[in-house]
């Protein structure tokens, strides 16, 4: 880290709690009265609020260049609903974006990279910006607190290390990363060459979010679970590791959570980095998992996205399991296994936080 890193690292003091303190509460596993909910993706194409402010432009990166709508787009779904929790309207591919990978999306067909990274030369070349390259989202930060007054706390986030190697050796989303895993077995210095760049990226971009005074961080190791165990131990928990070292020793007490897919047999791994926090996909039993992790960690999840299709009362009885399976006491923050779909009813997302909020709160009365 250089040292105009590192001094201008002090220089924004610990956000003041905001007033609904769930779910910085529940990250810490402290007392609550119901569980809090957010949902990942909140902020999107589901929402017909979204999709009209999103026709007026040509891609997510001009929504992104425009900190008066990124902030408007993460406000969008906690005036909607009683959310406990608002999340920066950002992407994980803002990092190699800044590193000049030539991100561009698609339409219909996800991110691309014109200019994907193959050879150990390409490593060597590619800059690593610090916190001060994302003027645009430390500026959108800073207009989604002003707005919120004090309200409720704001998630900021990245992506894992591997996550975003995954897209910037692959070229482009939408499949199983074929290329990018080849890579790791074929030329592992360069994958780990690319990795420490990317990581010290990831933290600048944390840092970034951070000093623009966002309450809490989540890290998206979306693509993790395509690794065979050795292969995830070397080339993705690692690197989190390190990136989640990085943040404790600028900003002790901001919690982490990590996400992971199909992650479910590395629990006390994840746990081990540090963290405060795991959020689950919906293929592991929450109950199972907290035994697993010992009450280290506090959990988020995990409803199937898709169960946001069932009919009303079957999607209450699935919020009523959730909340059952991870059982009474703190550290539970819910939330659906992955991202909500664009294809998904607003209507059922109110019933679903509806929901969480009429059947939490006996799971945190105190016992007489
Ligand atoms: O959760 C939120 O509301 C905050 C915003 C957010 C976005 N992307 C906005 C976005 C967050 C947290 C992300 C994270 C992200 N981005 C991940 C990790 C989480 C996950 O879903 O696994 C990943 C892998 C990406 C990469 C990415 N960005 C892809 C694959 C795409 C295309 C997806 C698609 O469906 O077209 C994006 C673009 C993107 N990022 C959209 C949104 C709302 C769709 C943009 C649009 O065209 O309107």
């Amino acid at each position: 880290m250089s040292s105009s890193e590192r001094s201008s690292e002090p220089a924004t003091p610990a956000p003041a709690p905001p007033r609904n303190d769930r779910l910085l509460r529940a990250l810490r596993r402290q007392p609550v009265d119901r569980t809090p909910v957010w949902i990942m993706r909140q902020a999107g194409r589901y929402l017909p609020e979204y999709r009209e402010l999103r026709s007026r432009v040509p891609s997510i990166l001009e929504l992104l260049g425009e900190p008066e709508l990124a902030a408007r787009i993460t406000l969008q779904p906690v005036r909607r609903f009683e959310l406990d929790a608002a999340i920066l309207f950002s992407d994980i591919l803002v990092v190699p974006e800044v590193m000049d990978l030539g991100l561009y999306f698609e339409e219909g067909e996800g991110p691309r990279f014109r200019h994907p990274v193959r050879t150990p030369a390409q490593v060597e070349a590619l800059p690593v910006p610090g916190p001060e390259a994302y003027p645009k989202v430390a500026q959108t930060v800073r207009r989604v607190l002003e707005e919120l007054d004090g309200s409720l706390p704001l998630i900021g986030f990245a992506g894992s290390p591997w996550t975003l190697a995954a897209y910037v050796l692959e070229g482009r989303g939408g499949g199983e990363f074929g290329t990018a895993r080849a890579l790791a077995y074929q030329e592992p210095d360069l994958v780990h060459g690319l990795l420490r760049k990317l990581s010290r990226g990831v933290v600048a971009f944390l840092q970034a979010q951070l000093h623009a005074g966002v309450h809490a961080l989540q890290i998206f190791d979306t693509w993790g679970g395509l690794l065979s165990h050795r292969g995830w131990e070397e080339f993705s928990l690692a690197y989190m590791r390190q990136v989640v070292d990085q943040i404790r020793q600028s900003h002790p007490r901001v919690p982490v959570t990590l996400y992971g897919r199909n992650t479910a047999g590395r629990l006390e791994q994840l746990a081990a980095t540090g963290c405060d926090c795991l959020s689950l996909d919906w293929s592991v039993d929450m109950g199972r998992a907290r035994r697993q992790t010992g009450g280290e960690v506090a959990l988020q999840g995990n409803l199937d996205p898709v169960a946001l299709h069932a009919p009303p009362e079957e999607l209450r009885r699935q919020v009523a399991a959730t909340l059952a399976s991870y059982g009474r006491g703190p550290g539970h923050i819910f939330n659906l296994g992955h991202g909500v779909a664009p294809d998904v009813d607003p209507e059922q997302v109110q019933r679903m936080i509806r929901a969480v909020q009429e059947l939490s709160p006996p799971y945190h009365a105190v016992k007489s």
